[in-house]
């Protein structure tokens, strides 16, 4: 992810959270020495690139945390999410990373099935941890070298 993708990420992001990520957050992101940001480009009719989705994470010490990932709404159900994620624990295996982990709200059942078919698990529970409804975070976290 650079600047130039932030008009479409931003696009995403507003269409996915209830809370979403701003431009600054964003950028502020891109120039952290242990944040990594992908994006997903679909370049299906030769018309150039379409960016489909995204994954934010940290790095540190064997640890990777995933901030933030979407795919475009109208590109949902296909599979792109779980290629991300897929990507997503392709690099931490050659970063060396052990354990992956993420939040997710507790009503996010499209995530929560998705993280669960990957192999998550859950950790624990942040309580009524979301501002706008007090709802509940799930911790879950992937051991890779057990894959
Ligand atoms: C969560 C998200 C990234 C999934 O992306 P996606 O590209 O639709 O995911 P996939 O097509 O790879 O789906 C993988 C599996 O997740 C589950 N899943 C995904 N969306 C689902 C839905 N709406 N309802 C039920 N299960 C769903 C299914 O088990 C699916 O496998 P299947 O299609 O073979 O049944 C997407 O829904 C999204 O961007 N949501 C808004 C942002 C968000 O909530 N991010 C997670 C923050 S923690």
């Amino acid at each position: 992810m650079t600047e130039v993708d932030l008009k479409g990420v931003l696009a995403i992001e507003r269409f996915s959270f209830p809370i979403p990520w701003n431009e600054e957050m964003f950028k502020s992101e891109l120039y952290l020495d242990f944040a990594h940001n992908f994006t997903g480009k679909l370049n299906s009719n030769g018309n150039g690139d379409i960016l489909v989705g995204y994954i934010c994470s940290w790095l540190f010490h064997g640890e990777a945390h995933i901030l933030n990932i979407a795919v475009h709404p109208d590109y949902r159900r296909m599979g792109l999410g779980t290629y991300l994620m897929r990507f997503f624990c392709d690099f931490c295996l050659t970063m060396k990373v052990k354990t992956i982990t993420l939040d997710v709200r507790s009503s996010n059942h499209p995530a929560i099935k998705m993280y669960r078919k990957m192999g998550f698990r859950k950790l624990g529970l942040r309580p009524h941890y979301y501002a706008n409804n007090g709802e509940d975070a799930l911790i879950m976290g992937l051991k890779l070298n057990g894959r």
